[in-house]
């Protein structure tokens, strides 16, 4: 497993999240609470980006047909034999880092912050608007 800085603390706050790409697949990191999870971006049901979901009650719901999964275990509310995959996540020296299997090394994917590391960017632009503005604090 290699940990590979993907963003500063301060450029994902609260209530946010950002999908980065790493080689063939894309991550997306989620800003809960004050803590940080990464779960696969494409949604088990049809692909759609969880990335772009929003979360109630430490559940990303995909924004295209509402599936559910748990941010912690990756479980799916709509099967509980699905799971989506989960990525550990460190922090360290105001830096979030995300685990990767085997010898896999991440990519660019489109334009990201300059702050980036040059080999694992940013596919859409820092961050969404929290669509649930309950759920930052
Ligand atoms: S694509 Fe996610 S619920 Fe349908």
């Amino acid at each position: 497993m290699k940990f590979v800085r993907v963003v500063k603390e301060e450029e994902l706050p609260i209530g946010k999240s950002i999908i980065v790409a790493a080689k063939s697949e894309e991550i997306a990191l989620f800003n809960y609470k004050g803590k940080y999870y990464a779960v696969a971006n494409k949604c088990l049901h049809k692909g759609a980006p969880l990335g772009e979901g929003r979360i109630e009650e430490g559940v990303v719901i995909c924004p295209n047909h509402e599936w559910r999964y748990d941010l912690e275990t990756g479980g799916c509310r709509q099967n509980p034999e699905l799971f989506t995959k989960v990525y550990p996540v460190r922090v360290a020296k105001g830096n979030v880092w995300i685990g990767l299997e085997g010898d896999q090394k991440p990519t660019a994917l489109g334009k990201g912050p300059n702050q980036m590391p040059a080999n694992l960017k940013a596919k859409i632009d820092l961050v969404q608007k929290p669509i649930n503005p309950d759920e930052q604090l």
